[in-house]
C-alpha cells in the first residue's frame, strides 16, 4: 500500500463458468488490486493466486461453505465490496448459501458486483 490509500477487503467469489470473466478482471486491474486485501472461496482464490500472483486469502470451496464463511465476514463489517460472479444460467447444489451470501450482503449494505461492467463501475467509484 503506498502513502495514505485506504486499504479495502474485498471478497472475490466466481461460479465455475464465470471464473474466466473474474479472473480477467482481476488481471486487468491487477495494480489496484494489489494494495487491497484480498479474500476469495476456495477454488477461484486459488486461481486467481496462480494466475496473477496475487496475495489472496482462501476461505473454503463455495459449495463446502465458502460462501458462508464469506457471509460471517460480511456480517462482522470485515468486507467493503463483494465481486461474485455468479451464474444465473446453471443450476447451484448450494444455491441457498448463494442467497444467503446476496441477502447478508445486501442487509449490511456492502458494495456488491456482479459482473464486470458492475465491478469496473464500484472500482472506479471507489476513493484510491
Ligand atoms: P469456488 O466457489 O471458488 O470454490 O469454486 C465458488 C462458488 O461456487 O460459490
Amino acid at each position: 500500500m503506498r502513502g495514505s490509500q485506504v486499504k479495502r477487503q474485498i471478497a472475490l467469489i466466481a461460479h465455475d463458468n464465470k471464473k474466466p470473466a473474474l479472473l480477467d478482471w482481476v488481471k486487468k486491474h491487477r495494480a489496484r488490486l494489489a494494495d487491497q486485501s484480498l479474500c476469495a472461496t476456495g477454488t477461484t482464490g486459488a486461481l486467481i493466486a496462480r494466475e496473477t500472483g496475487l496475495r489472496v486469502r482462501r476461505f473454503k470451496s463455495g459449495p463446502l461453505g465458502g460462501d458462508l464463511q464469506i457471509g460471517g465476514r460480511i456480517s462482522e463489517g470485515k468486507i467493503d465490496l463483494l465481486v461474485f460472479f455468479w451464474d444465473p444460467l446453471s443450476p447451484h447444489p448450494h444455491d441457498p448459501d448463494v442467497r444467503a451470501l446476496l441477502r447478508v450482503a445486501t442487509v449490511y449494505d456492502i458494495l456488491i458486483a456482479t459482473g464486470p461492467a458492475t465491478a469496473d463501475a464500484v472500482l472506479a467509484g471507489m476513493k484510491p
